[in-house]
């Protein structure tokens, strides 16, 4: 069993999107695994896109927001809240079964709901690691932790395997999931921001830090302190690659290229950092093998992605033809689906 973190330090490069067809492929691909999504972005896109997209997605998400309790990730935090330091050994009532809502998600697919609530509860859980027990810091954050564990319980420890689908800022919610996770994932796109988003990454997680003389994160020396492990380096994902025309390629290349050097000195100073895959394969000797083993690329899929995300169908079970969007009828061109689909499938199979 392994958790998963989507993270980048910045929004926009798909995070959302590729936890949603990550997570729903893997499911396809697994079928005798179950597969856990937590939403813990209180923009709740992965949510939205697994309920049924831009429509029936939003209904459905604002049905789940107007229960009382909330089977959401707020309704979680709210009994956290109101017992930081013991577990309470709820998160098994905060799951929902994504195919008794869209028919479209295996029904091997679980689902934290994501809520908007969690931004007004950041605060209150940040209070949390900052009174009771010398050791608050270390409890609050592994109350993510504390919530899979007591739904793997529920599920008798079948073989399983969880997403969270992470905010971009470096809020207590994020570093909650990072807190929970064993392994990350990074997307990234093609442009300079992006660049600097995943140095932040670096330096905000390992303590990888840039200028001389430089702060550490306090949830990097909280971890040290605490002996908590971190996450390890999954994959970085260049995302929508664009094949357009010759100077964005090229332009997109020299950004992966910098990423990839920049991960890649990570790499010689701190290899613990990163996680070897497959299980069992050899360790990367230079940098051919590395970004062999680490970086991967998921093409833009233009108008194919589009409605994959606002009907709630992965695109990999998308087929090419007219498809009702709202009031409009868009055509899926099969060789939309060929550019994205291929990477999707390859980038779940390496996920262990
Ligand atoms: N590979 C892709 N191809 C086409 N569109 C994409 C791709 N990845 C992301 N998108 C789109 O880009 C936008 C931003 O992605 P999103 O997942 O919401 O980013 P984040 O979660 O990192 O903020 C969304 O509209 C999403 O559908
Ligand atoms: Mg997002």
């Amino acid at each position: 069993m392994s958790v998963y973190a989507i993270w980048n330090n910045k929004g926009g490069v798909g995070k959302s999107y590729l936890t949603f067809q990550i997570a729903s492929e893997y499911a396809r691909q697994n079928y005798n695994k179950k597969v856990l999504v937590i939403d813990l972005c209180p923009q709740a896109n992965s949510s939205s896109m697994l309920l049924g997209g831009m429509f029936e997605g939003e209904r459905n998400l604002n049905v789940i927001h107007n229960q009382n309790p909330r089977k959401t990730i707020t309704g979680y935090i709210t009994d956290r809240i109101r017992s930081p330091y013991i577990s309470p050994k709820t998160g098994s009532g905060y799951y929902t079964q994504v195919s008794r809502i869209n028919g479209r998600i295996p029904e091997n697919l679980f689902l934290v709901v994501g809520d908007e609530q969690l931004e007004i509860q950041a605060s209150r859980v940040m209070g949390a690691t900052q009174t009771g027990p010398e050791d608050a810091w270390r409890i609050v954050h592994l109350w993510v932790r504390d919530l899979i564990e007591d739904i793997k319980l529920s599920w008798n420890y079948a073989d399983c395997c969880v997403f969270i689908d992470c905010n971009p800022s470096f809020s207590i919610y994020t570093e909650l999931a990072l807190s929970a996770a064993d392994r990350m994932i990074i997307p990234f796109s093609a442009d300079g921001s992006s660049q600097r988003a995943v140095k932040a990454v670096l330096s905000l997680v390992y303590g990888e830090t840039r200028h001389e003389g430089e702060q550490k994160s306090e949830f990097f020396l909280y971890t040290e302190r605490y002996k908590m492990a971190l996450p390890q380096i999954y994959m970085y994902v260049g995302n929508r690659l664009t094949q357009m025309n010759n100077s964005s390629a090229s332009a997109f290349k020299t950004v992966v290229q910098e990423i990839g050097k920049e991960i890649w000195n990570v790499w010689n100073t701190s290899p613990s950092s990163f996680c070897i895959h497959p299980n069992g394969a050899p360790t990367p000797t230079n940098q051919r093998t590395f970004r062999k083993m680490f970086q991967y690329e998921v093409n833009d899929a233009n108008t194919a992605s589009v409605v994959s995300s606002a009907l709630g169908i992965p695109i990999s079970f998308l087929s090419a033809g007219q498809k009702e969007v709202g009031v409009r009828r868009i055509t899926v061109n099969q060789s939309q689906l060929d550019r994205q689909v291929p990477n999707i499938q390859e980038l779940a199979k390496n996920i262990e």
